[in-house]
């Protein structure tokens, strides 16, 4: 039993190590990638986010949730986010290159 939960506990503090190797912006914005293109560089008509000024990113973001930019979707992936998430995924998108 002892060693039981010396091994569930070592399980726990392992899993929890992993779950903060991967920065929150990363997280956040892997879900964008989708349409953003791989590693925030689009192929196609939709933008590139890799490499573009955090100001502007937050900027952007908070224009396509107050409604003050349209577009044709970004509304509604703005929306879900905070403007703390915003500033996170700024840093890690203005870091791609
Ligand atoms: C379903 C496809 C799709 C997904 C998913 C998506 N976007 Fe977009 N994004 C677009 C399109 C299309 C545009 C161009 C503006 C418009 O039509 O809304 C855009 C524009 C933008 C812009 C403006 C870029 C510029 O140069 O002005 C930013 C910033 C942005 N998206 C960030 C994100 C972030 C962050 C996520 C993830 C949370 C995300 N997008 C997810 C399709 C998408």
């Amino acid at each position: 039993m002892y060693k039981m939960l010396i091994i569930l506990f070592g399980g726990v503090a392992l899993l929890s190590a992993n779950a903060h190797a991967v920065p929150r912006g990363e997280l956040l914005g892997s879900t964008c990638m989708s349409c953003h293109g791989p590693g925030g560089k689009s192929k196609g008509a939709v933008p590139n986010l890799a490499g573009l000024d955090k100001g502007y990113f937050i900027k952007a973001m908070q224009d396509f949730k107050s409604g003050a930019r349209s577009g044709s979707i970004m509304k509604r992936h703005a929306s879900g986010y905070t403007d703390a998430e915003f500033e996170q995924m700024g840093e890690y998108f203005s870091k791609l290159n």
